[in-house]
């Protein structure tokens, strides 16, 4: 281990560099890496970087509350964990590692359907309902029966992921030589049929992924909406227009999200695109936001765009990698505490307070 590592981590890109140390070199292209160019990998950052905060003074920001609500829940602070596969590569205990982390904190952790853990036990082992993501599976009939099992395992939303039809060019990766390690399989997908099981212990490089369907449309959605009965959100929309889809067939939020770089390289900053979206169907759906989130804030300047909370990805699974359950709750710990200095620096008291005039101009 390097300086690096031993170094005090401050900031959530402090646990990135700590992560580049203490990951095998393909476990950690497949974490930090983003597709193509990373073009959009860098973009989801600097998006931050170019849009000002224009705080209010003399507000009295002596009893700051950072609580928000939704989804008929009070939630500590407008950051969720986003959906990330396969913790086993980065800690040997895997989600329930990471869920130990989550659990000190009050936040909600998104389970992915590709987790090296069964979603049964990582709600067993959380001290709060999970969300859920899901992929649309080629057979039909399996993603039924997968969203009815984590409901009825307590999962209270589901995230239906829909940016990655085909695979996506993640070069880092490939050129680290990245496979899914034997003995590590997405366990929530063993019942998946037999044509497609080959494909849960091993990553594939073609342009079909033959876990996740490529024919999925709206009729797909209108269909998951008619049987869940629980929040369903669209995870992975960049266009105004799909967000007013995504209302009308009875969505009750969409995730404006590029899959964190990791989908199509090129696309925009989900921050620039945040607002248009917003606008168009923040009245009515929860709308919520990721990548390239790491400061407090990027949290704030989210929330002021439209977002009524933003997920983060990457960094709790830096943390899990450094320190294991306190790498995760430390890397929570200091985003809400930026986010906390954030509101009282920019004369926040509460959540409410935060709109589109706390910005010079928006993206
Ligand atoms: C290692 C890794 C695995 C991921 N796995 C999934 C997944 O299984 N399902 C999904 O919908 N998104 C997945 N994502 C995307 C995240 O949910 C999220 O959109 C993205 O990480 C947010 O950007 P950030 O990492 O810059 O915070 C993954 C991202 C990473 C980094």
């Amino acid at each position: 281990l390097s300086e690096t590592y031993f170094a005090p981590r401050v900031t959530l890109d402090d646990f990135e560099a700590a992560a580049l140390t203490a990951l095998p070199k393909s476990a950690f292209e497949y974490l930090a890496g983003g597709s193509g160019y990373d073009v959009t990998l860098r973009r989801n950052r600097s998006a931050f970087d170019n849009v000002e905060i224009l705080p209010r003074i003399l507000t009295d920001v002596s009893s700051l509350t950072t609580k928000v609500f939704f989804f008929g829940r009070e939630h500590r602070f407008p950051v969720l964990m986003a959906p990330t596969a396969f913790h086993r590569l980065f800690h040997l205990n895997g989600e329930a590692e990471t869920i130990r982390g989550v659990n000190q904190t009050g936040t909600t952790l998104v389970a992915s359907s590709f987790s090296t853990t069964s979603f049964e036990d990582m709600q067993a082992a959380s001290t709060r309902p999970l969300w859920f993501q899901v992929y649309v599976h080629p057979d039909r009939g399996f993603t039924r029966e997968l969203v009815e099992r984590v409901v009825a395992a307590g999962a209270e939303a589901i995230c239906v992921t829909v940016d990655l039809p085909t695979n996506a060019a993640r070069d880092r990766e490939a050129r680290a030589g990245f496979e899914v390690p034997p003995g590590m399989s997405r366990v929530n997908l063993e019942r998946l049929s037999a044509n497609a099981a080959h494909a849960l212990h091993s990553s594939e490089n073609g342009l079909y992924n033959s876990v996740r369907a490529a024919n999925v449309t709206w009729s797909d959605i209108e269909k998951l909406r008619s049987y869940l009965r629980i929040p369903l959100l669209l995870k992975g929309v960049l266009r105004a227009q799909d967000a007013i889809t995504a209302q009308k067939v009875g969505c009750e939020g969409v995730i404006v999200s590029n899959h964190g770089g990791r989908a199509l390289d090129g696309v925009p900053a989900t921050f620039r695109v945040l607002p248009e979206i917003a606008d168009h169907v923040g009245d009515t759906l929860v709308v919520m936001c990721d990548g390239g989130i790491r400061r407090g804030t990027d949290v704030l300047k989210a929330l002021a765009s439209g977002a009524q909370a933003v997920f983060i990805g990457r960094p709790y699974l830096y943390g899990l990698a450094v320190d294991g359950a306190s790498g995760v709750t430390r890397v929570i710990e200091i985003l809400y505490a930026e986010f906390a200095m954030a509101m009282g620096l920019s004369g926040c008291a509460s959540i409410a307070e935060i709109n589109a005039t706390l910005l010079l101009k928006r993206y």
